[in-house]
């Protein structure tokens, strides 16, 4: 195992589209692997392959809060099949750094994809945890939270964001 280089907004891959995984060979496990390892060191909840420079559709998830802990989840070629409610929780991410922001989502997803054994399963999922499956999935397709926040909330983000780079040289 291996911790990865997470990237960090404004790069470019963080853009990027993932492409789709064909089956679970050692290449992906070991990616999970590696994946799964730099998660818990950061130390995060979610991390997509996009954020370690991988453009394959591959994510982990662990959102180890006390009561609501899910183990590793690691799901290859995830994709929503089914979204209900509306929720909005404060959100963070391993790629911007220091900055925390409420995202509305849908509360209760239903996500498909492939398991390390390339079998296909589907997870229900609610509150956080269908929180951090729409955060990680919208990484895959080339989109980060901050996207997703009113355009004053984004303008006041990109500002301080410019101040910051500026103060660091
Ligand atoms: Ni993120």
């Amino acid at each position: 195992m291996a911790i990865l280089k997470i990237k960090t907004y404004p790069d470019s891959v963080l853009r990027s589209f993932a492409k789709p995984v064909n089956g679970v060979d050692r290449d992906v496990r070991k990616l999970i692997d590696d994946m799964a390892e730099t998660m818990y060191e950061a130390p995060g909840i979610g991390l997509a392959a996009n954020q370690v420079g991988e453009l394959k559709r591959v994510i982990v998830i662990d959102i180890q809060r006390e009561g609501e802990s899910t183990g590793l989840i690691a799901l290859v070629n995830p994709e929503i099949v089914e979204r209900k409610g509306s929720i909005a929780i404060e959100e963070g991410c391993l790629s911007v750094p220091d900055y925390y922001s409420e995202v509305k989502r849908a509360e209760e997803v239903r996500v498909r994809g492939l398991d390390l054994n390339g079998k296909q399963i589907e997870i229900d999922a609610k509150g956080l945890l269908a929180v951090v499956f729409q955060h990680e999935i919208d990484h895959l397709n080339g989109k980060l939270f901050i996207d997703r926040l009113n355009p004053i909330k984004r303008e006041i983000f990109k500002r301080n964001w410019k101040k910051k780079k500026k103060k660091k040289g």
